[in-house]
């Protein structure tokens, strides 16, 4: 664990004379104050250097009221990598419209939909390769990397070895950037990172973490080196630990909490769902918009905060709970089981999770708090599908009245 002393407030305290230094060469005269930093944290923490507004309170200029130190505060610039993944295309949607288009930088290694390459710098990049990413860091000027690029844990099982290079070689090239250059390092951890030993109910943050997937190795190895340069080398390195993210916009990545996404697809559209958890699983779940903000408000707190790595949790429920919920609007919504006998495989990764997690650090550290529950969450989802499948069946109609008359 993170203990204070004078080395990081004199590290920060530097960076934060530079970059007072380089925009007070740009605008010189505007006087102005920072909103919801403590003075004493001022000037010592190297956030104090960037605007770092919650999306709420964000706004598009602000200065710093230090007398003898005016100066306007520019907002940072973020690189985010694993941006087109479930999570990152709304984040990085978010910080821009926090910090700019132009500030934000998305990566990835596929390529990107003309759509979201108009909205902002958008590069490829493979997190194996160190120099690529340093490239960017310098061409871009990142003050900030938020590292999206992971194999979830299903995906993972299937390829250890590509999961071992992309979790954890990805991983060290990110911190070795930000020990280098200085840069502010969000990388969220997983459930996934307990294992079968540890307290399954109200989990806490510090705990026996023996896990046994090839994805929770990886992310607990992050974990602890990430602790270990922000210790050694005064990284500013922040993590919390995702339980299940349910979207109904971007599709999972391959995880063993998908099931909680495709059961209302195949709810919508065919009214049953083949799931492939027992039905008596218990796993926390967040909903997207919840995620997204509780991971602005974690990597914009002006502090390096008590500990580096939080649990962050909504809520907890089975597949026959969430599929009782459903049936409050889908009357006639069914769902299967596998065979005790045959398990999926993706039935002993669910075991070895916590059922639910004790997030109370992350609430009393940097205010988190979750906006949905379980009824908001299922009527949304719900809501946002049949959307999609009105959408889906007037284009083809219309696409089928065309084709007729051109036929005709
Ligand atoms: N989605 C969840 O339910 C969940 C839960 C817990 C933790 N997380 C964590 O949140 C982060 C984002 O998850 P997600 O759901 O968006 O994942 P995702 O699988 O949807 O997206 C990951 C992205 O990483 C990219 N990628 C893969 N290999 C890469 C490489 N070599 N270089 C660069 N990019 C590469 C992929 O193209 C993909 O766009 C991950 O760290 C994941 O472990 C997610």
């Amino acid at each position: 664990m993170y203990k204070h002393s004078t080395a990081p407030i004199m590290a920060a305290s530097s960076i934060l004379r530079r970059s007072v230094f380089r925009t007070a060469l740009a605008a010189p005269s505007t006087t102005v104050r920072l909103r919801n930093i403590p003075a004493a944290t001022r000037f010592f923490s190297n956030t104090s250097a960037f605007m770092s507004p919650s999306p709420s309170s964000a706004s598009p200029q602000a200065t710093i009221a230090t007398g003898s130190l005016p100066s306007t505060i520019r907002h940072p610039r973020v690189l985010v990598t694993g941006s087109l993944g479930q999570l990152g295309s709304g984040l990085v949607k978010e910080l821009r419209s926090m910090y700019g288009n132009e500030n934000v930088v998305a990566s990835d290694i596929r390529n990107a939909p003309e759509d979201f390459k108009a909205n902002g710098p958008f590069v490829f990049a493979d997190v194996m390769d160190y120099a690529q990413l340093e490239g960017i860091v310098v061409d871009y000027k990142i003050d900030w990397i938020v590292h999206y690029s992971a194999l979830l844990s299903a995906v993972a099982e299937k390829n250890p070895a590509l999961a071992l290079s992309v979790n954890m070689t990805g991983f060290q090239n990110v911190l070795e950037l930000a020990k280098v250059h200085g840069l502010r390092l969000y990388s969220p951890s997983t459930i996934g990172a307990f294992g079968p030993s540890t307290p399954k109910i109200d989990t806490p943050d510090v705990t026996i973490m023996r896990p046994n997937t090839i994805y929770g190795i990886t992310k607990l190895h992050n974990e602890l080196l990430g602790e270990y340069y922000r210790e050694k080398y005064n990284v500013d390195f922040r993590s919390a630990r995702y339980p299940g993210i349910l979207s109904a916009d971007t599709p999972p990545g391959g995880g063993t909490t998908d099931y909680a996404v495709d059961i209302f697809h195949h709810a919508v559209r065919h009214g049953h769902y083949d799931c492939f958890l027992k039905k008596d699983t218990r796993l926390p779940m967040m909903y997207l918009s919840d995620c997204i903000k509780g991971t602005v408000d974690h990597l914009v707190h002006p502090e390096m905060l008590p500990q580096a790595v939080y649990n962050i949790a909504a809520v907890s429920f089975t597949p026959e709970e969430l599929a009782s919920e459903i049936r409050k609007y889908l009357p006639h919504f069914t769902i299967s089981y596998p065979d005790p006998a045959h398990p999926d495989f993706r039935q002993a990764i669910a075991d070895s999770w916590p059922a639910s997690l004790d997030d109370s650090m992350a609430r009393r550290d940097f205010g988190w708090k979750e906006e949905f529950g379980m009824e908001k969450m299922v009527k949304l989802m719900l809501d946002k599908i049949q959307a999609q499948v009105d959408a889906e069946k007037r284009i083809a109609m219309t696409n089928g009245s065309t084709a007729a008359a051109m036929s005709a």
